[in-house]
């Protein structure tokens, strides 16, 4: 981290403090306030930490300005039409592209893991039928501490390595086995002769009745979407990988704890209500009464799938995945697919509509993936977990970031009370 000789003077109450700053090597100066409280008898306030860097990294960088999006200094733009995800989990987990026999030793690591442990199978059992899957993946995967105990200890690197390379490669079987409960439909194994993305279709889409063979074209976009979704800096569900893995928690435990925080309809629980909304808009000349509900401070109704805390321009990943919408509708022969229709207006509309243009909103990643993968034979309730099953890498990545950091301590912030000051029991004979 390059710190510089800069420094912010801070002046209150007769006080005047010094506080060091820190130069990124992209990004925005930080100052240091570590010793603010100590120094100052003060706390900083930022509820949504709109101003504030809980971490240092180097793993992803967004310039919510320019729309930019890197992976260890790659470009999204490059890595979706060049790379595969595998590939780009390799990069988000050790910092550099493999080499070709690095990648053939990694894709055989996470392939041979695909596999759960088989008396998971009755775990599953305990659910409902029509469980959402996230929630089921929630209870599944925090419940993988209780089945692989060989990597639980987070001080051993090496069981750190099998803890990240068990949950690339089984939270997709985990996912498509959500999936198929949800359905009535029997679990179907992974097959190690497929790639990642093939195999989640086939786990997903195969039944023992009859062959199934994974439509390349589909794998190929699936793979891409999976790409888009790996990482994105310190966004609501990492800070949570991060804030539980400080405590020391397993790194099932924190995994669970993201797709927890995921889940919500603000974060990445917004593609499914996406596609709800624009359900629910159902033709495009009703397009100006929900863009004047998502105008009405009294109206709750937001425009799902628009917005972002970071991208201040279109998100990048919006933008590839808007290409591929195209290209798999064509594939799936779904021409003018009206929810594609209804969304290519609405963002027009509200691209021209100074309340956007003026707080600077723009489609986000979760707007256009709905419609891909409803026309992949995903219904909606599947979007969140194949967003998760994607954020795996990132979230691991980023825990073995801050698991590793010899400064690492545990998250714990303070806060501006506004309760009541001391006062004295009252006896209930006397209230
Ligand atoms: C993801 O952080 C990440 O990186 C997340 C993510 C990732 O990869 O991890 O990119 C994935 O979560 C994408 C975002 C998915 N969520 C949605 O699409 C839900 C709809 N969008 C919003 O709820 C909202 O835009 C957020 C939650 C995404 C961002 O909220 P912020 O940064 O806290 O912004 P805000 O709520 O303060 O909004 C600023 C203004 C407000 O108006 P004012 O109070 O200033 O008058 O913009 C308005 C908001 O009312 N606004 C919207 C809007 N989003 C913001 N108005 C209408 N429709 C919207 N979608």
């Amino acid at each position: 981290m390059a710190t510089t000789n800069k420094s912010a003077t801070l002046t209150f109450d007769g006080k005047t403090i010094e506080l060091p700053m820190m130069s990124p090597t992209a990004g925005p100066d930080v100052i240091d306030i570590r010793k603010l409280y100590a120094q100052g008898d003060v706390f900083t306030y930022d509820p949504g930490f709109t101003s504030t860097a809980a971490t240092d990294s180097a793993i992803t960088f967004i310039d919510g300005d320019k729309g930019e999006l890197l992976y260890r200094g790659y470009p999204i733009e490059q890595l979706a039409e060049k790379s595969h995800f595998l590939e780009v989990c390799y990069l988000l987990l050790y910092g550099e592209l493999p080499s070709a026999t690095e990648m053939v030793d990694f894709e055989a690591r996470v392939t041979n893991h695909t596999m759960v442990h088989e008396q998971m199978h009755y775990f599953f059992r305990g659910f409902r039928r029509d469980s959402h899957p996230m929630a089921t993946m929630v209870g599944v995967v925090g419940a993988m501490s209780a089945f692989y105990h060989d990597s639980l200890d987070i001080s051993d690197q090496w069981q750190r390595e099998v803890a990240a390379i068990r949950m690339i490669a089984k939270l997709p079987t985990i996912a498509a086995m959500a999936y198929k409960y949800s359905i009535g439909q029997p679990f179907i194994y992974p097959k190690n002769s497929l790639d990642y993305a093939s195999n989640f279709l086939h786990m997903c889409f195969a039944v023992p009745s009859q062959d199934y063979v994974p439509d390349p074209t589909l794998a190929k976009a699936l793979d891409r979407i999976m790409m888009l979704h790996a990482d994105h800096e310190q966004n609501a569900s990492t800070s949570t990988v991060r804030l539980a893995g400080s405590s020391g928690a397993n790194p099932f435990a924190c995994i669970a704890a993201g797709i927890a925080c995921l889940w919500g309809p603000a974060h990445g629980g917004a593609n499914q209500a996406c596609l709800e909304m624009l359900r629910e808009i159902g033709s495009v000349d009703r397009i100006p009464e929900f863009i004047a509900r998502a105008k009405d401070k009294n109206d709750p109704f937001r425009l799902m799938g628009f917005g972002h805390r970071v991208y201040k321009n279109f998100d990048p990943r919006a933008k590839v995945m808007k290409e591929s919408a195209d290209e798999v509708l064509d594939l799936m022969g779904v021409h003018n697919n009206p929810l594609l229709q209804i969304a290519k207006e609405l963002e027009k509309i509200a691209l021209e509509d100074p309340y956007f243009i003026e707080k600077k909103l723009y489609p986000n990643v979760d707007f256009y993936s709905g419609i891909i993968l409803e026309a992949m034979g995903f219904p909606t309730s599947m979007f969140t977990p194949i967003f998760a099953l994607s954020r795996t890498v990132g979230w691991i990545s980023q825990w073995k970031e801050m698991i590793t950091d010899p400064n690492q301590k545990i998250g714990r912030p303070r806060q501006l009370y506004i309760g009541e000051t001391t006062r004295n029991y009252v006896d209930v004979s006397n209230r």
